[in-house]
């Protein structure tokens, strides 16, 4: 386990495990849709890439950068798009892929946006959910694991773009951004 981190939350067994159950589910909801992924860089890439490999759809994948967080552990509440989609979704049913939902202020601030663009249909499919965080109330449609209120990285998860890398999700500790 890196130094750095306090606990591993999710390891990655469980992480394959949700990926291949989420993938499944996905596969018998869109069928007969025009599914397009919409990952929201950079958090979702790890996760995108396992659970698109798991859907048995004809379906494409596009993406975008958001960012609620700068550079800190706590949400700024507003949504800045850094680099917006480069394709229509217009008729679409799109699924949102995100790392974790924390405020859901970036959720609904896109999904309203996505509508707003004509999508069909926009749901959320999230590796992570922090149910006690929540701003705005949302639910996402599929949640790979429900987790409590702690500061996570690892699995696309980052802490001032680091442990991004880290094939687990884990708490990281306090001290590390304490002494900042
Ligand atoms: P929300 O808008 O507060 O729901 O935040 C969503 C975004 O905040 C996620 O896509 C992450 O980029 C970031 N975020 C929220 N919680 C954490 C965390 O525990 N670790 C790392 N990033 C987080």
């Amino acid at each position: 386990m890196h130094k750095d981190i306090a606990q591993i939350l999710v390891n990655e067994q469980e992480i394959k495990d949700i990926c291949v159950s989420m993938g499944n589910q996905i596969t018998k909801d869109y069928q007969n849709k025009n599914l397009i992924l919409v990952g929201l860089l950079k958090g979702c890439v790890p996760f995108i890439s396992d659970l698109s490999r798991n859907i048995d759809l004809k379906f494409d994948m596009a993406y975008m950068s958001v960012a609620s967080y700068h550079g800190g552990i706590a949400s700024s509440g507003d949504v800045k798009i850094k680099m917006d989609l480069d394709i229509s979704i217009k008729g679409r049913d799109v699924l949102i892929v995100e790392d974790i939902v924390d405020t859901a202020n970036t959720i609904v601030t896109i999904m309203e946006l996505f509508k707003h663009r004509g999508a069909n249909t926009v749901k959320i499919a999230t590796l992570l959910d922090k149910p006690e965080g929540r701003l705005k109330p949302y639910q996402p449609e599929y949640v790979g694991r429900v987790i409590p209120k702690a500061f996570v990285v690892g699995y696309g998860l980052d802490y001032d773009e680091y442990y991004r890398n880290l094939p687990y999700v884990g708490i990281l500790k306090p001290e590390v951004y304490n002494t900042k």
